[in-house]
């Protein structure tokens, strides 16, 4: 199994919460990718402390070190095949990637957006959605295009929003569900069974048994005890 793991390089820019839950989960040998390094553009990001605490290679990639974006995703990207990274994470990774770039890991680059994409791309996402009123709110994991946040779905969850919340309260209990979420997406995208064809996502169908004879979209380990449609179905206040 280990030779097979994908290998597996985190971005971030700051807090790390999220890359620490991957390299949580990566720390099972069963778990289909392993965190090969940590790349952050800022100096004083303190996933860095978090990543090297666990033994896992990190390195600094600063804006200001580079003359253009270009010439900063380019290295990024020569950092990227140094690792021999075969799918890159998104986790809090506060730059908008060039083009060319994106281009290149298409397919197999992915981020994690506190939202249920399409809604509240951007920034901010928790006091928008406080401000828009809704009711359900939460976190998705999506391929990374050219558009900021726009690329494939591949997992979401779901979050209701309480009487009385705050964006802080609100980005608490949203964060909590993107440490399970994008363990579960990255492990989707590392076994093949989340792959982006023709600018979408196609979700492998999962085998129920092992006699094959029944299989379901989506029930993967971690969520299967969520997975009774009435128990899913959350109605709020
Ligand atoms: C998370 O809310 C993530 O969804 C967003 O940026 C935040 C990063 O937090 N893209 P952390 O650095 O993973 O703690």
């Amino acid at each position: 199994m280990s030779t097979q793991r994908k290998r597996t390089v985190v971005l971030i820019s700051g807090r790390g919460s999220n890359m620490t839950a991957l390299i949580a989960a990566a720390s099972d040998p069963a778990f289909p990718a392993e965190i090969v390094g940590v790349i952050s553009d800022k100096a004083d990001a303190a996933g860095l402390g978090i990543a090297k605490a666990r033994g896992i290679a990190t390195q600094v990639i600063s804006r200001a070190d580079h003359g253009s974006k270009q010439a900063h995703d380019a290295a990024i990207d020569a950092a990227l095949v140094a690792f021999k990274a075969e799918i890159v994470a998104l986790a809090g990774y506060m730059r908008i990637l060039t083009p060319g770039f994106v281009q290149k890991w298409q397919g197999r680059m992915i981020n994690i957006h506190p939202a249920l994409l399409p809604a509240f791309k951007g920034l901010d996402t928790h006091a928008r959605a406080l401000a828009a009123g809704i009711r359900i709110h939460g976190c998705t994991v999506h391929f990374v295009t050219s558009e900021m946040d726009d690329g494939p779905i591949i997992a979401q969850a779901a979050v209701p929003v309480m009487v009385g919340d705050n964006a802080d309260a609100l980005a608490a209990r949203v964060l909590k569900t993107e440490h399970r979420l994008y363990p579960l997406a990255l492990g989707l995208v590392a076994e093949g069974k989340a792959r982006m064809e023709a600018g979408r996502t196609v979700l492998a169908h999962f085998a129920d048994d092992a006699d094959n004879s029944t299989s379901v979209v989506m029930a993967p380990d971690p969520l299967r005890e969520e997975t009774d449609l009435e128990h899913l179905a959350r109605i709020t206040p």
